[in-house]
């Protein structure tokens, strides 16, 4: 019943937009056209409409002026997290007036409702073994001001901070001056945020989106992420911010091996953006830094209190940052070609998510440890398991020693080969500290009693 009242509602939607939109390009549903606020809202629920068992949207909180930061989820068990199944975000349109991310997602979310419908095996296998979040538009309101410009040239600035003229990609929690005073003084490598969340809620300097997204990022257990920008066509990884705090400066993280490997699947398959003879987009531009179309934030230019560092360093998640264009806001006719362009790669980066190792850490009777620490030895950087015990751990191919720990039980390492793909499943069981005492009581009364009978001394 509530499938035949969907499948009406759809048909009736699908004749409006038929009528409404006759000159916008379109193939398989998608129209290649600008989607303003309300159109962005009407095109999601569209998408939920044909695939309402795999989607459902909820929002994450209100801009400044009070538009819905709106969420599309795809997931085989839409709105509940699966233990065991890793989550991904897409988040488009941070600056408002770098728009070509936030119609590549919209198009994004109709064509994977498309091809699971049409009984596309890549992609429905991976909407049953992942949960993707697609955020269009995290700068709605920036949006709506640079798209009312007159005329196909915008302004290159224009829209590009929230309401309140807020760089939101400048207003997350500076971590990386923690992580880089921990690395110098010794201290946490992960989590930093760990006792600041009031202080987050507190801090007035924060947009609400900035808020909204943090406290998104505490509680969800993302495992993968980008965030999609333009001005520019490359793939940008950690860390955004430089040590020295110079302008310019290669600025690895612990997981530069990983984060190189995630970047380039995502260039890889955008022939625009893995061309070493692509022209840079200004004359002037300097893309010193760029190679296979990526770079790593700090070497192309500091950013400091970034949102992509912040995922990393405040939670499990991983996040690269995509510019698609070297137009900011091109014309109408070019966003067809912007998806031809991105459709493999948007899809590819999400497979990258089923890479590494993954598996539960559970006590010796199957009971969840949530929190346990997952190390990598010459990787400094741990992650934590999640509420029922399941990690991800993201690794480029290789040998690696992983190990679970957790307060209270015996630490337990485990040789892993990681192959290019699929992801290794590995287990860790933990025996409480509590449990091993008893043990040793026990055999050390065995003993006791062996030795007492030989010696035939009274039991
Ligand atoms: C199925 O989807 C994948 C991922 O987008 C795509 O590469 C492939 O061409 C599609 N298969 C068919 C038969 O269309
Ligand atoms: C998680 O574990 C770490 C290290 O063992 C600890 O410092 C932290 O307080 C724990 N957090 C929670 C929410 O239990
Ligand atoms: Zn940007």
């Amino acid at each position: 019943m509530k499938l035949f009242l969907s499948l009406v509602v759809c048909g009736t939607l699908a004749v409006l937009a038929s009528g409404e939109e006759k000159s916008a390009a379109e193939e398989g549903g998608i129209s290649f056209e600008y989607h303003r606020y309300e159109e962005l809202r009407k095109s999601l629920v569209s998408v939920w409409l044909q695939c309402p068992s795999i989607s459902r949207i909820y929002t994450i909180g209100e801009s400044f002026e009070g538009r819905e930061l709106l969420v599309l989820e795809m997931s085989d068990n839409p709105g509940v997290h699966e233990p065991g199944e890793p989550e991904f975000k897409y988040i488009g349109n941070m600056h408002g007036n770098e728009a070509v991310g936030r119609e590549l997602l919209i198009n994004l979310a109709q064509y994977l409702c498309n091809e699971y419908q049409r009984g596309n095996e890549s992609v429905i296998e991976l909407i049953h073994s992942t949960r993707i979040h697609i955020m269009p538009s995290m700068n709605p309101d920036g949006f709506e001001k640079a798209a009312s410009q007159p005329g196909d040239m915008k302004d290159w600035f224009v829209g590009r901070s929230n309401a309140q003229g807020i760089d939101l990609n400048r207003n997350f929690p500076d971590l990386d001056r923690i992580i880089y005073m921990n690395e110098r003084e010794g201290g946490a490598n992960n989590h930093l945020l760990k006792n600041m969340k009031k202080a987050v809620d507190e801090n007035t300097k924060l947009a609400p989106e900035t808020k909204a997204i943090i406290h998104w990022i505490m509680d969800i257990p993302f495992v993968l992420s980008a965030n999609l920008h333009g001005g520019d066509v490359v793939a940008n990884y950690p860390y955004d911010e430089t040590r020295s705090g110079s302008t310019h400066e290669y600025s690895a993280s612990p997981d530069d091996v990983t984060f190189k490997s995630l970047a380039r699947a995502y260039s890889s398959l955008n022939p625009i953006m893995s061309d070493p003879n692509r022209p840079p987009c200004r004359k002037n531009d300097d893309d010193s830094s760029f190679v296979d179309g990526i770079t790593n934030g700090g070497a192309w230019y500091s950013v400091p209190g970034g949102m992509q560092d912040f995922n990393y360093l405040s939670s499990n998640c991983f996040e690269i940052t995509v510019e698609l264009s070297c137009d900011k806001f091109p014309p109408e006719d070019t966003l067809k070609m912007y998806w031809d362009q991105n459709k493999d790669s948007l899809v590819n980066y999400i497979q990258q998510i089923h890479r590494g190792v993954k598996g539960f850490v559970r006590d010796l009777q199957g009971n969840p440890i949530s929190n346990a620490s997952i190390s990598v030895e010459g990787i400094d950087h741990d992650l934590t398991s999640a509420k029922d015990g399941d990690y991800w751990r993201l690794l480029a191919p290789g040998n690696y020693k992983v190990s679970a720990s957790a307060p209270g039980y015996l630490t337990v390492i485990k040789k892993v080969a990681v192959p290019h793909s699929p992801v290794m499943r590995v287990d860790f069981e933990l025996e409480s500290l509590v449990e091993r005492k008893e043990e040793e009581k026990e055999e050390l009364l065995d003993w006791w009693k062996m030795m007492s009978e030989t010696m035939g001394l009274p039991v």
